[in-house]
């Protein structure tokens, strides 16, 4: 059945998020036939802005039509000369379809904290709403310090009572720690049940990341291997080139410990380390990752490793460090690189390093699991070099799943050589169409599918691991080795793991 007459309203419309993210999020639901019958979109901001405004805003970061349209390039419609059985309709062109996705679209300004400003948005729904039964999509794309305000005007003064369903979507950061986490919470339960609110973590909406579940648990062969008898380490990692360009104002708040390691490298970890659920319900689920942030010990500073960016003349260009961003302060000392060891204590894991590693200004851009096995016992190949097996689960960019393997080399030799049986996304289907995480949960939430969305035991059981090492490296004022604009980042990262008896993979080139 079609979902129909949905209000989605974007708060903090006229911000970065949105422009970026979730206008074009929306748009692409209504290029692949995704969207609601019917739907209005509402901006809601303080900025004056005009319906035009707004639109003048989003659509530099709207598909373009030289080969960045995904649908018209990827996916869709079938020529107008094609043979088939049935004539399809003439295929829009991209503006026309842009001209058509704005149709739905307006904007109300007003403050984040009067009630008479929510009041008169309520209103302005109305209106669009013609007194049908219908559903609301509330999305705080805002700055944590009017979350709360927000959401209660919301609770208060905005949901549907036609009978429909009413749903709200926070993003991270769920606070800063656990006390603002908390506060933040029951802020928030006041004004929407528990299946009205979805966090969002756009890292589980990744493709690859969709994939996990399945290549653990619709394959038999990972199954016996996924254990400590097999596994020497598991990796996740996540690289940027880029600094912070600009957005130091957020960031240097938070850092990266807060800003990925906490949420989307935890998202991650559970669901590779999770133990099979009972069945794909999100309750079940969602019992799983709860069990394993229950099994991870404790950490310690020793057990990390944070770093900050130092300007790099790079081939004659000059690449500013941290601290020459405006938008950050002279002497901050918060990381821009962390790297970890968690320790899981349970039957599955225990005495298994799980690495983590987030780091901003670095050598290349990359998103990976990476599982290291054991080396060969009683290995037969002495006189050789053999590589311990390694499977690599490649999130982005170019999403791949590959197994490391030992060949020999064909031919009059016997000599060995390291294989891949590489299962990479692009090379399978000439026309494959992965949506943008953004997308996928936003279409998530317009079904009411709550699977991929975190739950707030999930972030709660998450702080209670990182707040203790947190406040610690507060307290000490810890300071963060340098390293240089687009480099591996601090080598102390290479002796943490040296302390756990492993090494850092590098990605093959
Ligand atoms: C965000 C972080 O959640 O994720 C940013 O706040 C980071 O610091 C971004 O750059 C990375 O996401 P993606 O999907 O662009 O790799």
């Amino acid at each position: 059945r079609k979902l129909d007459n949905v209000t989605v309203v974007v708060l903090g419309a006229s911000g970065d998020l949105a422009k970026r993210k979730i206008y074009p999020a929306l748009f692409s639901l209504y290029q692949e036939g995704l969207k609601p019958k019917t739907w209005t979109i509402i901006g809601y901001a303080r900025s004056e802005l005009s319906d035009e405004d707004l639109k003048k805003r989003v659509t530099p970061f709207m598909p373009k039509p030289d080969g960045r349209d995904r649908s018209s390039s990827n996916s869709v419609p079938p020529s107008p000369n094609s043979t088939g059985p049935k004539k399809k309709e003439e295929p829009l062109t991209l503006e026309q379809k842009l001209e058509k996705f704005f149709e739905d679209c307006h904007y109300v300004q007003g403050s984040y904290d009067e009630q008479q400003d929510y009041e008169r948005l309520n209103k302005e729904i109305e209106k669009y709403e013609e007194g049908k039964k219908s559903n609301r999509l509330f999305y705080l794309s805002l700055p944590p310090n009017v979350f709360l305000d927000a959401a209660n005007n919301l609770g208060e003064f905005c949901k549907t009572k036609s009978g429909g369903w009413n749903r709200i979507v926070i993003e991270k950061p769920f606070g800063r720690d656990l006390a603002s986490f908390q506060e933040l919470s029951e802020g928030l339960n006041k004004s929407f049940n528990s299946h009205e609110i979805y966090r969002i973590d756009h890292f589980v909406g990744k493709e690859v990341v969709q994939n996990l579940n399945v290549l653990r648990f619709a394959n038999v062969i990972f199954d016996p291997l996924w254990h400590r008898s097999n596994i020497k380490c598991v990796q996740i990692i996540f690289k940027e080139q880029l600094g912070v360009e600009g957005r130091g104002g957020y960031f240097d708040h938070y850092g990266m410990i807060r800003d990925v390691v906490q949420n989307h490298l935890m998202q991650i970890l559970c669901l590779v380390c999770m133990e099979p659920p009972v069945s794909l319900s999100p309750e079940d689920i969602n019992a799983e990752k709860i069990k394993l942030l229950k099994a991870i010990s404790k950490i310690d500073k020793e057990d990390f490793v944070i770093g900050q960016y130092r300007a790099k003349n790079i081939s004659g260009k000059e690449y500013p460090g941290y601290l020459d961003d405006e938008t950050v302060d002279n002497n901050s000392i918060t990381e821009t690189f962390a790297a970890c060891v968690l320790k899981i204590k349970n039957r599955r894991w225990d005495g298994v390093p799980i690495l983590m590693k987030a780091g901003k200004a670095l050598d290349e851009k990359v998103l990976e699991v990476r599982i290291q096995f054991k080396d060969v016992p009683g290995n037969l190949y002495t006189e050789h070099k053999v590589s311990p097996n390694e499977l690599v689960i490649r999130i982005q960019p170019d999403e791949a799943i590959y197994f490391k393997i030992m060949n020999k080399i064909p031919g009059y030799t016997d000599r060995l050589t390291e294989s891949l049986l590489d299962f990479t996304y692009k090379d399978q289907k000439k026309s494959i169409n992965i949506p943008e995480a953004y997308a996928r949960l936003m279409c998530d939430v317009l079904i009411g599918n709550e699977n991929n969305f975190i739950s707030e035991e999930e972030l709660s059981l998450s702080w209670k691991i990182f707040d203790p090492v947190l406040e610690q490296m507060e307290k000490l004022h810890m300071t963060p080795e340098p390293y240089a604009f687009g480099s591996r980042g601090p080598v102390e990262a290479d002796y943490l793991a040296a302390r756990h008896g492993v090494k850092w993979s590098e990605t093959e080139k």
